[in-house]
């Protein structure tokens, strides 16, 4: 075993949104390599089902937490609740969010404030409270703490029709990015994983006709848990080689002409 694998045994893994999608990726291959879980979403059946099924096939102990992480308070609850557990939370997996397609001024307003709070607030609220943990986690378990926020290929370019969407991803990208210089000296292990279509509920939760050519969850998360099997992961990832060379053309590219491309693009996306 080479000395910077991710070994997060013995600590405590929280993932947001394990209820579906890479959530559900997160659970496995966390629980695999002997880390407990914190499970939270809205779907508890589902997240009774995971545990049950991590507990058979890994021997996981996990703590389900059905909770709705936009409500009010929701997040000060979910601290309360595991420091009441004295759950010590070693490695974060800030993976719950959603999107919204359509053109903005006709959006429900509601819902672009909850995909706000979602991808933005509570992943900022999180990391907060959590992080003193992590660090404390990286210093008692070397190569055994990490942090990983879901950002996304619509981090590095304005999306017309998603335009809060895009927003919030380029916010989760910069600031882990941050963090992960923030933290370098620390042995966490921070990065933004930034996945293209991925065969999940998300197109469905957007109300739009699915990609084709999605990559899988596991091909996600082989990506991603190759780079925390490094010393240091990447400040990003972009999961899949055609989607690195889309995102580094987005960089690349004068703005303007990023974004007229993109919203040709999504004006030729059908709505679910
Ligand atoms: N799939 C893609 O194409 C893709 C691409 C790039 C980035 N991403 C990002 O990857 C992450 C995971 O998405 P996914 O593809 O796995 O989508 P998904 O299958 O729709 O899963 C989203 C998860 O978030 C949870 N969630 C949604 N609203 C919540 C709330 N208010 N409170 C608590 N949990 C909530 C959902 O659980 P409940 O409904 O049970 O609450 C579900 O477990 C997201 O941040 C997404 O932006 C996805």
């Amino acid at each position: 075993m080479a000395r910077s694998y991710f070994n997060p045994m013995g600590t405590t893994a929280l993932i947001t949104g394990a209820s579906s999608g890479l959530g559900i990726g997160f659970a496995h291959r966390l629980a695999e390599r002997g880390a407990d879980l914190v499970l939270v979403a809205r779907r508890q059946d589902r997240l009774e089902a995971l545990a049950v099924e991590l507990a058979e096939k890994y021997g996981t102990a996990s703590t389900v937490i059905p909770l709705d992480l936009t409500g009010p308070d929701a997040v000060a609850e979910l601290v309360t609740d595991l420091r009441t557990r004295s759950v010590t939370v070693g490695t974060l997996v800030n993976n719950a969010g959603f999107a919204t397609f359509g053109p903005f001024a006709v959006s429900d307003a509601g819902l672009q404030r909850e995909q706000v709070a979602l991808n933005v607030q509570v992943l900022t609220e999180l990391t907060r409270a959590f992080l003193p943990d992590l660090l404390q986690t990286a210093g008692e378990h070397p190569h055994g703490a990490a942090l990983v926020n879901l950002a996304s290929t619509a981090a590095f370019q304005p999306v017309p029709r998603m335009a809060v969407y895009g927003a919030t991803k380029a916010y989760v990208l910069s600031f882990t990015e941050a963090l992960w210089y923030e933290t370098h000296a620390s042995g966490l292990k921070v990065t933004a994983l930034c996945p293209g279509p991925v065969a999940t509920e998300f197109s469905r939760v957007a109300g739009v006709a699915a990609r084709r050519r999605p990559q899988s969850v596991d091909q996600v998360m082989r990506t991603v848990f190759a780079d925390l099997d490094r010393g240091t992961p990447p400040p990003h990832r972009v999961s899949g080689a055609r989607n690195a060379a889309l995102a580094w053309l987005s960089r690349a590219l004068p703005r303007g002409a990023v974004v007229k491309a993109t919203g040709r693009l999504t004006a030729r996306r059908r709505t679910a």
